[in-house]
């Protein structure tokens, strides 16, 4: 049998990182992609530190040939059936008065672009490996809820929910599941360079913490069980929708006074 592959995009920190440990552990062979190579590659040694399978490659998600290049050093290990989208930026601190067009791009272009090229050079790979195929993308919160100044991070997140439930329309037919979830606030290091582009240094991540009806931030393993799960046989009849990782915070109106 052929090594079943997943490609998990920004795995060098983060909900990334923890995404490709949990699902190596799962016994698949990972190929951390990350702009950051290094970053990547003590992704990979951990795991195989840890006895997993795992491989690193250095490529920006928001160029076509990168990733394109990424896919197919990962097709020459397995059998590509799992495919990741984690990779992105949130810049806060722009909303649409200030923000400059090449800060704009650069979201859309990371954050969304992203999932069309990689998912793109996946798809022969993907419709290869026949049912069990999937494509987890990465939303948020935003997509369904707004914070202030926000602006191009919250339209590339509504952009993945839609891009999530149209190509998962367009794949089923491949045997090709597509999903994407939603965390709320995730401890991770672009949680605190979040909270100071709203004006709050880590100890008012607090904030944060009170509008998570759980009253606590997410792990990024809380994300990669999700993923994983998701991404196994075990989650085969869900497909198109966004599920939403957040505590509780959507669920909870503002409290008065
Ligand atoms: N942390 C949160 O609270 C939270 C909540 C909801 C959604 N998310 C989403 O989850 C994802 C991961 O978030 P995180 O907090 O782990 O972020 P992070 O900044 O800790 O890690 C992101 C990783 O992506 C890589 N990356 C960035 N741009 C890239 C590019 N162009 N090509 C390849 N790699 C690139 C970075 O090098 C980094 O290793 C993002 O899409 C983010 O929007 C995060």
């Amino acid at each position: 049998m052929s090594t079943r592959v997943a490609i998990v995009t920004g795995a060098g920190q983060g909900i990334g990182r923890a995404t490709a440990a949990r699902l190596a552990a799962d016994g698949l062979h990972v190929v951390c992609v990350d702009r950051a190579g290094e970053a990547a590659e003590r992704t990979a040694t951990t795991i195989r530190d840890a006895g997993g399978g795992a491989t690193s490659y250095a490529a920006d998600v928001a160029k076509d040939q990168d990733c394109v290049d990424a896919v197919e050093a990962a097709a020459r290990l397995g059998e590509v059936a799992v495919l990741c989208n984690i990779a992105g930026i949130s810049p806060f601190s722009s909303g649409i008065a200030q923000v400059g067009e090449e800060l704009w791009d650069r979201v859309l272009a990371v954050n969304v672009k992203s999932v069309f090229l990689m998912s793109r050079a996946c798809l022969p790979h993907l419709v290869a490996a026949g049912d069990g195929a999937v494509i987890v993308n990465m939303a948020s919160v935003h997509a369904f809820a707004a914070l202030p100044e926000s602006a191009p991070y919250a339209a590339s997140k509504g952009a993945i929910v839609a891009l999530t439930r149209q190509m998962a329309v367009d794949l089923a037919s491949a045997g090709v599941r597509v999903i994407a979830v939603a965390p709320g606030a995730v401890d991770t290091p672009s949680s605190y360079t979040g909270a100071r582009g709203l004006g709050a240094d880590s100890q008012e991540l607090g904030l944060v913490k009170d509008r998570h009806h759980l009253g606590w931030l997410a792990e990024p393993g809380d994300v990669a069980e999700a993923v994983a799960w998701l991404a196994s046989p075990r989650a085969r009849f869900v497909n198109g929708s966004t599920l939403v990782i957040d505590g509780g915070m959507l669920a909870q109106l503002p409290r008065q006074g």
